[in-house]
């Protein structure tokens, strides 16, 4: 009889425990996206901006909700990193065929001294005629360096008469809900961006 009772209450505890297993969430955990790019989702930086674009309107990210954003910070006179990250971007989007509408390509000025709003619209679109250059004042833009943690440092040219400036060289992207999903670095090959971006376009 003992035994008996003791095996009741054994089968008991065992209904009550896979009761509460299968009673919180049985949701089975999302696979994680297989990124190239650094995943930093939930960081509590690079959330957005309040600047203005190269036609003179007043912009945020909230803009751009409903597309995946690729935020990359430069500036026009760059002789390289620049243009060449801008380029690749274009040939992704068009390698995206018509998802290429819900990819938006944002390029922010480091150097709004020289980026007016007429070099940004000289510049930006030339490499696709959806991309949107983005300035902001110097105190916008410091702001925006210390938002975004970015590494912008001048650096005067043999005869002191121009100056270049390194900078972060890595893209920002936000998924269509506007929360920051990724850092590409800059060199990772249009393959791995164009790949990521599909991801963050399916809903990864
Ligand atoms: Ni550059």
């Amino acid at each position: 009889m003992r035994k008996r009772l003791m095996l009741i209450a054994g089968a008991l505890a065992g209904m009550m425990a896979l009761v509460s297993m299968t009673g919180c969430d049985n949701q089975p955990p999302k696979p994680k996206a297989n990124f190239a790019s650094t995943d930093v989702t939930g960081i509590d930086y690079a959330k957005g901006f309040e600047l203005t674009d190269h036609t003179g309107q007043k912009r945020t990210l909230a803009d751009y909700r409903g597309k995946a954003v690729v935020v990359f910070f430069g500036f026009t006179h760059c002789p390289d990193v620049c243009p060449t990250t801008l380029a690749e971007l274009a040939a992704v989007k068009k390698e995206l065929g018509a998802d290429g509408d819900k990819l938006q390509v944002l390029f922010i000025t480091v150097d709004p001294e020289r980026d007016t709003q007429q070099a940004l619209a000289d510049f930006v679109p030339a490499f696709d005629p959806g991309f949107v250059g983005l300035y902001g004042t110097p105190e916008q833009t410091a702001k925006l360096q210390q938002d975004y943690k970015l590494f912008v440092q001048k650096v005067k040219n043999k005869t002191g008469d121009s100056y270049n400036v390194d900078h972060t060289a890595g893209s920002y992207v936000y998924d269509p809900q506007g929360r920051i999903r990724l850092f590409m670095r800059s060199g990772q090959g249009p393959q791995a961006v164009l790949n990521d971006l599909k991801l963050i376009l399916a809903g990864a």
